[in-house]
């Protein structure tokens, strides 16, 4: 790894800024260090201070006499429920359920798998790790066994805490039978599950391993917060890369706590006891920082909605939670917006709800398309920020900028699809294949000059190799985002897409690498490839191409429904692979790589290149005519 540029322009000045950010933080020791270089040639951010995130979420604001206030707010229009905790009360849940995971030995260090539907309990467990300084490891619930099994033999966890059953918008999903069959799946096996038992369907219990979480709060009693160091793991957080391995994101306490703090106000301009609302899910990263860690680092008040922007009961939801909430600040991913912009196209629902509390909406997960940019401002009156970050920052790598001259937050002015400029400490660079930077305009890989911020990633959990080879060797000095974009020539930064095997469905980013190996599995594929394709809701879905081998006797038909079958069970609903098609052949290059950039460019009807490497291009004319018989490219 190369550090040459830790001496270089401007990183003096920024460890001053981010040295007296810490001076925000109620450390247990203040740290005398602010950025220094370890043992894996990576920084470390404030390396001698103790702290602890529980503490500073919890028991911090109510010794500055906030514990009336409301910390969380959970509102279920899936079952009804609606509750609030104050910063007392959540304090004392998790208190007691950091008791419950010690008297299942756990203890600094530890890891904690959680898989857990929208209720609190997801929340106070996360917090209750951190209070332990044990390590949480969040498995986003529409995640099959099988993706649950990788998580547990990679992490390693000594317990799991879960729930009988997660409730989407119309179904019941048992989630013990799935923690059940990922368990027998995996070589580690937790020696403790701890179960919330939900009334919409209980679960079984399996004696010896298996508690009912009732049970042990029962007789639990309230644990104070374990001092940490600033670089002791928060949490792993298993993210999508170009393999079927999840890549695990670690997190750091104090980085993470400093940026959690600076990006509540300077992001998205909340003071204390201010209302935030991410409207996602615990399972991701903007659940983490937004759902749970920052709103409370920041002695806001957070929501934790178990719902959907439709249906649950109708596309007036959110704006029904912001107005019952006084939400300040709302931030959820364009498909939400897409979603209810096609139930409610005039935004009538919209006049049914008082929304003088909204200051802003904030938007990320995917590319803000300018018509729901659009859509979104003309309905709402409201500043509308897309903003770009991953699950490896943790935090916005760009947004806009606000300033408070009149007494208000005010964002500078925003482009329609542009997600702003780099936030300060992210030094953005667009680079071309041999890592010179591009003329303002001109595509090229979006990359951070190194060091970046503190918040992002320490390292990928056991794969230090693979930290560096993903991120970090191809161009020396940088992190390479995996974005594709542009800055104009006005300074604004322009994030087109992946320029690797993820894609990003409906928010969620997914491997198209994982499918394929998913696919290949099977007995009757030859070989395979799956593309993320345009979608007008989710702004990209996985398309399947196999080929067959020869002698297989089941119909195209009956296979295609097996294999996307297979997708589910493997990988998860969540996945919505919907579309697969048998080919005869895949477009390859005479060495045998499968050329998805072109089957991607024919798809989305645009410029097709084709490389000079190419096998056969007569493959290019049998497939075209393929496409356009199966109405998968555009008229
Ligand atoms: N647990 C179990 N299953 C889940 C799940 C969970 N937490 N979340 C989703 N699923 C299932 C769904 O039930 C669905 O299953 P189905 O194919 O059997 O119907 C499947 O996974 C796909 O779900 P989803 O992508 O949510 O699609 P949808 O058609 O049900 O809903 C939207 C469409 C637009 C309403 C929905 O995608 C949405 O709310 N998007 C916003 C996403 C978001 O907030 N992302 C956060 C990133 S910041
Ligand atoms: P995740 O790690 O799940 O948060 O996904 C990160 C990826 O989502 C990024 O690398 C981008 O591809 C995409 N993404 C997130 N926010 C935006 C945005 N505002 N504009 C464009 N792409 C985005």
């Amino acid at each position: 790894m190369n550090n040459d540029n830790t001496s270089k322009t401007g990183l003096i000045e920024d460890e001053k800024h981010w040295q007296s950010q810490a001076q925000l933080v109620n450390w247990f020791t203040n740290p005398t260090q602010t950025l220094s270089t370890n043992n894996i040639g990576w920084y470390d951010w404030f390396a001698d201070g103790e702290l602890n995130t529980s503490y500073l979420a919890l028991d911090y604001h109510i010794e500055q006499g906030r514990g009336e206030q409301t910390a969380l707010i959970y509102d279920s229009p899936v079952t009804g429920n609606k509750l609030t905790f104050s910063y007392l009360e959540l304090k004392e849940q998790v208190a007691k359920f950091a008791d419950v995971l010690r008297a299942q030995d756990v203890s600094k260090g530890d890891r904690v798998l959680i898989y857990m539907p929208m209720i609190p309990q997801a929340a106070i467990a996360m917090l209750a790790c951190a209070r332990l300084g044990a390590v949480h490891s969040v498995v986003f619930g529409g995640f099959a066994a099988n993706e649950l099994a990788v998580r547990i033999d990679d992490a390693k966890p000594k317990a799991v805490v879960s729930a009988s059953c997660g409730i989407e918008i119309s179904k019941v999903i048992p989630y013990k039978p799935l923690l059940d069959q990922a368990i027998d799946i995996a070589s580690h096996k937790p020696s403790n599950c701890i179960i919330y038992q939900r009334p919409e369907l209980e679960a079984s219990l399996v004696a010896g391993r298996d508690h009912n979480w009732q049970d042990l709060f029962d007789v639990a009693v309230e644990i104070p917060p374990v001092p940490v160091k600033s670089t002791d793991p928060l949490y792993i957080l298993y993210t999508s890369g170009t393999t079927g391995k999840p890549k695990g994101v670690v997190r750091d306490n104090g980085g993470h706590a400093v940026a959690m703090l600076y990006s509540m106000k300077n992001v998205y301009g909340m003071e204390t006891g201010d209302t935030f609302w991410a409207a996602s899910d615990v399972g991701w990263v903007v659940g983490h920082s937004y759902i749970v860690y920052a709103p409370l680092m920041a002695g806001c008040s957070t929501i934790l909605y178990e719902g959907k922007p439709i249906k649950t009961p109708d596309a007036g939801a959110f704006w029904r939670v912001c107005a019952e909430y006084k939400v300040n600040a709302l931030f959820s991913a364009p498909t939400a917006f897409r979603a209810i912009a096609k139930e409610d196209p005039d935004g009538k629902l919209i006049k049914d709800y008082d929304l003088s509390h909204l200051k802003r909406l904030y938007l990320a997960g995917e590319r803000l398309d300018p018509a729901t940019y659009y859509w979104l401002q003309e309905k709402t009156n409201l500043p509308v920020i897309d903003h770009w970050w991953q699950t490896e920052t943790g935090w916005a790598i760009a947004s806009t900028p606000l300033s408070k001259e009149t007494g208000e937050y005010q964002p500078l002015p925003t482009k329609a699809g542009s997600a702003g400029f780099p936030v300060k400490g992210f030094n953005v660079e667009i680079l071309d294949a041999q890592g010179k930077q591009v003329a303002a305009g001109q595509q090229g890989t979006v990359a951070i000059k190194l060091p970046m911020p503190p918040g992002c990633l320490a390292t990928i959990y056991n794969d230090v190799d693979r930290f560096q080879s993903g991120y970090l060797n191809a161009y020396p000095g940088y992190y390479v985002t995996g974005d594709g974009g542009f800055i104009d020539d006005d300074g604004y930064l322009f994030i087109m897409g992946r320029t690797d095997d993820v894609i990003n469905v409906a928010g969620h980013r997914l491997s198209t690498g994982e499918m394929e190996e998913v696919l290949a599995e099977h007995s009757a594929v030859a070989e395979c490839a799956v593309v993320g394709i345009h979608c007008e809701l989710k702004g990209q879905v996985p398309l399947g191409l196999v080929v067959i081998k020869n002698g297989i006797e089941a119909s195209d038909e009956a296979l295609a429904k097996e294999l996307k079958q297979k997708i589910r069970d493997d990988i998860g609903a969540i996945a919505s692979l919907k579309d697969l098609l048998i080919i005869e052949r895949l477009p390859k290059t005479r060495s045998g790589k499968i050329l998805r950039k072109t089957l991607r460019q024919m798809i989305d009807g645009q410029q097709i290149d084709i490389p000079s490497t190419i096998d056969d291009p007569e493959v290019i004319k049998e497939l075209s005519a393929k496409f356009k018989q199966d109405k998968l490219t555009p008229a």
